[in-house]
Formats: structure tokens, sequence, C-alpha cells
């Protein structure tokens, strides 16, 4: 079996020197862009970092492939093929990055056959770097993760957030599961801004249900990871397996709080992301 480790380490170093290119941005003014919708944004630095992210490991390993938000924003076709894939965010919670709302993150995944082999999530304002490797746990910082031993789904915090799409469909659909879930009731409904550092907060124990309609595998693909490496479970929104391509992903610290909680949550039409 192959070790990635290496590239591992090498994604690390890489995001420590890059996040300094997003600390310092955060306080400036922006240059915004729309894409598509009033609430999906880009910047000049979301655009710069990702273009530096990849001409580094590009560097490193030049046999290897990449998908990233902002060159598929760009026309960039989407495919994950069964080579060594990085999947690329170069700023997770852009809304939050332009409004300096202090959750932003980089946010790596490393596919091999189509199988993440590792994740990487660096929330960059609290310095926190959340990562894991498949088969060898889920750490932040140096701290190994474990998720909640929740099972009580009452007793549940759940992040999640309305998301970016607003026809009235995908609106009626995210506020609706939400109503749903504060009947059930839960203990709280959270959101962060940021599907990658909210999912994060499944493996650290500090939530114990995530779900998200909408976002994309650059978003969740490195956090699924990692909360499963943290001994949580990751499914599609309506209980079948996770496909980081559906644009549904449901996060859980028990497949018994995952089973409870699916059943309450709809989704709304949505193109897959290979797709295109
Ligand atoms: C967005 C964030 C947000 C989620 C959206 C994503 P971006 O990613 O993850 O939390 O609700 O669906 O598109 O655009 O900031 O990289």
């Amino acid at each position: 079996m192959a070790d990635w480790t290496d590239c591992l380490n090498f994604g690390l170093s890489v995001v420590r020197q890059t996040k300094e290119i997003i600390l310092s941005a955060f306080d400036q003014q922006k240059s915004v862009k729309l894409k598509s919708s009033p609430a999906d944004l880009v910047t000049e630095t979301d655009q710069r970092v990702e273009k530096i992210l990849i001409s580094t490991i590009q560097n490193q390993y030049p046999e290897h492939r990449f998908i990233g938000e902002e060159s598929v924003a760009a026309g960039e076709r989407l495919q994950l093929t069964e080579s060594p894939t990085w999947i690329i965010d170069p700023i997770d919670g852009t809304v939050n990055f332009v409004h300096r709302f202090p959750f932003v993150a980089i946010s790596i995944a490393f596919a091999v056959n189509k199988q993440t082999e590792f994740g990487i999530v660096y929330s960059c304002v609290d310095d926190k770097m959340f990562y894991a490797q498949r088969g060898r746990g889920a750490f932040l910082n140096q701290t190994q993760l474990h998720v909640s031993a929740q099972e009580d789904v009452d007793q549940c915090v759940v992040v999640t957030e309305i998301g970016a799409e607003r026809d009235d469909i995908a609106l009626s659909t995210m506020t609706s599961n939400i109503l749903r879930l504060l009947k059930l009731p839960v203990h709280g409904v959270r959101a962060l801004g940021t599907a990658a550092v909210s999912m994060c907060q499944v493996a650290t124990g500090a939530a114990d249900i995530y779900y998200h309609i909408g976002m994309h595998c650059w978003d969740i693909a490195a956090s699924a990871l990692i909360v499963q490496e943290a001994g949580g479970v990751v499914m599609d929104t309506d209980g079948s397996e996770f496909d980081m391509m559906s644009r549904r992903v449901l996060a859980a610290s028990s497949a018994t709080v995952a089973g409870r909680i699916y059943p309450f949550i709809r989704a709304f039409p949505c193109q897959r992301d290979d797709d295109g």
C-alpha cells in the first residue's frame, strides 16, 4: 500500500507558508466579484492563493492532478480520475473573508483512486491546523481528535448553514430543515460560514452533527476524512453512502445520531460537481 505521508507533510508546509497571504489581506478592503449567486463570492486573494498552492505543489509533484475551486470557476473541467489529485479550496468561507467574520480556511484533500488519502483544513484566524490521514487518525495541531460520544439526538448541537444557493426551492428546503430540527428538539443549531471548519467541529466533539446541501467537493472532501478518522460517520443526507461529488453531506458523532437525523433533512436538486 502506498504511503502518502511525504505528500501530507508537503501539503502541511505549503499551507503554513500560504496562510500569511490570507491573514495579511484579512483586514484590508477587498475587490469582490460574484460567481453563481449573490452569496457566491471570489476575491483576488482566493485566486492568488489557489495559484500559489497549485504551482508550489505541481513543482514538487509534476505528475499529480488538481481540482481547484477558482480554476473550475474560470472554466476548467472538474474531473476526478484514479490519478493522485489535490482538491483545493484556497479560501473556504469567502463571504466571511470579505466581511472579516473570523472563520476562513484553506482546505486541501488528496485523493488516489478516487479515495481520500489525507485532508488538511487550516482555520487561518484562530491558527488551527486540522488534518487526517486515512487509517492514522485525525489531529488538531498535535492533539488527536475524537468525536463526542453523543447518541441522543435531543442533546445534539447541529452545525449547518443556508449556503450559496438562493433560489426559492433551495431557500425553503434549507430553512424548513432547520425548523424541523429545532422542533425535534436538538440543543442548538449553529452556522459558521465555512463548510470545512464547520465539519471539523464534529471531529473535535464541539458539535455532534453537520449537514449541508449545495456545497462543492473542495468544501468538504478534506473535512469528511477528518470526521471519519476522528471516529465519526459521514454519509449522504438521504442516508446513502457519502459521495463527495453529490453536493450533499451529513457528518455525525455516531451512526445512531446520523440514522435518527437524516429522515428530517430534505435536499433540493443540484447538479453533481462532476456532471459538466
Ligand atoms: C462556501 C462555504 C459555505 C457554504 C457554501 C460554500 P466558499 O464555500 O463553505 O460555508 O455554505 O455552500 O460554497 O465559496 O467560501 O469556498
